[in-house]
C-alpha cells in the first residue's frame, strides 16, 4: 500500500499538489459516482446539466472535458454531438478505467477518455470549440497555468465551463458551509475508506480556492473574455465561463 501523504502539508505546495489529488482520486475512484450523488444530496446531475445546457451544442463540435472522472460530463457531450466528438481528459487511471468500462457497456462511437494532465495537454493548438470542466480547478496546482493551457487548445471564439464548488458572498455563510463540510467529510471518509481526510480534501482545498469571482479574475487575466458565472445556493455551488477571443 502507497504511504499516507500529509492532506495539508500537500495542499500548500505547488509541488506537492498534484500527488496528493491523484493518489486520493485513485483511492476514491471506484467509489466516486456514489459519493457524488451523496455528498451532494443528488443535486449534482442538475448541475451538471444546466452546464451542459448552457453550452449551447451545435451536434458537430468537437469539445473536451477536464477532469472527466468516471466521465458523466464527457457522455452528456456526446449525447448532444450526434455529428461531433467529445474527449474526456483525466490524470487518474482508476478513473479512466471505469469511464471506458461504461463507454463499452454503453457501445458510444463519438468518445474517447485520455490519460493526461491539464497542466500540459497532448493536444494540437486550438484543437476544440468548446471546454467544460467539472471540479476541475479547484483541483489543479495551478489555476492561471491550466487557465493558459485550456485557452491554447481552445479555437478562437470557443467557450469554455467550469462548474465547482464556490464562496458564497455572505462570509458567515461561507464559513459556516466549509465546516459543513469539514465534518460530514471526515465521518464520510472514516465510514467508507477507513480514512477522515480522504472527504476532508474537499473544504481544506476550497479554503485555497478563489471561487466564482475570483474565477472571474483569473479568466480575465488569463486572456479570457465575456467572463461570467451562475451560482446555485447562495453560492455554494458555481459555473464560471469565458470565451477565447477571435
Ligand atoms: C471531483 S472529480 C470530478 C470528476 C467529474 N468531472 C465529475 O464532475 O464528476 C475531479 C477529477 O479531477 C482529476 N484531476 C485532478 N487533477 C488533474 C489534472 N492535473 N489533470 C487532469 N485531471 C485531474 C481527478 O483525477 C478527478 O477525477
Amino acid at each position: 500500500m502507497a504511504e499516507k501523504l500529509n492532506l495539508i502539508e500537500h495542499l500548500n505546495s505547488k509541488e506537492k499538489k498534484q500527488g496528493y489529488v491523484t493518489q486520493m482520486f485513485e483511492i476514491i475512484s471506484p467509489k466516486y459516482d456514489f459519493i457524488t450523488r451523496f455528498l451532494s444530496f443528488g443535486m449534482d446531475g442538475g448541475w451538471k446539466i444546466q452546464m451542459m445546457d448552457m453550452l449551447k451544442l451545435q451536434g458537430h463540435e468537437r469539445v473536451l472535458d477536464l477532469a472527466c472522472g468516471t466521465g458523466d460530463i464527457t457522455f452528456a457531450e456526446a449525447e448532444r454531438l450526434p455529428r461531433g466528438f467529445a474527449v474526456g481528459l483525466d490524470i487518474t487511471s482508476g478513473m479512466i478505467k471505469i469511464a471506458n468500462e461504461k463507454r463499452e457497456q454503453m457501445g458510444v462511437n463519438n468518445v474517447r477518455f485520455d490519460l493526461a494532465d491539464i497542466m500540459q495537454m497532448p493536444y494540437e493548438n486550438a484543437e476544440f470549440e468548446h471546454v467544460t470542466a467539472g471540479y476541475a480547478l479547484r483541483n489543479v496546482p495551478d489555476i492561471p497555468g491550466a487557465l493558459q493551457e485550456i485557452k491554447r487548445v481552445l479555437k478562437p471564439g470557443g467557450r469554455f465551463f467550469s462548474l465547482d464548488f464556490g464562496h458564497p458572498p455572505f462570509k458567515l455563510y461561507d464559513w459556516a458551509y466549509i465546516n459543513y463540510l469539514i465534518v460530514t467529510g471526515s465521518l464520510t471518509g472514516l465510514a467508507l475508506h477507513g480514512d477522515a481526510d480522504v472527504y476532508r480534501y474537499i473544504p481544506e482545498s476550497l479554503k485555497r480556492y478563489p471561487g466564482q469571482r475570483g474565477v472571474v479574475e483569473l479568466m480575465q487575466q488569463a486572456g479570457f473574455v465575456d467572463c461570467g458565472y451562475k451560482q446555485f445556493m447562495g453560492g455554494i455551488m458555481a459555473i464560471n465561463w469565458g470565451t477565447k477571443p477571435k
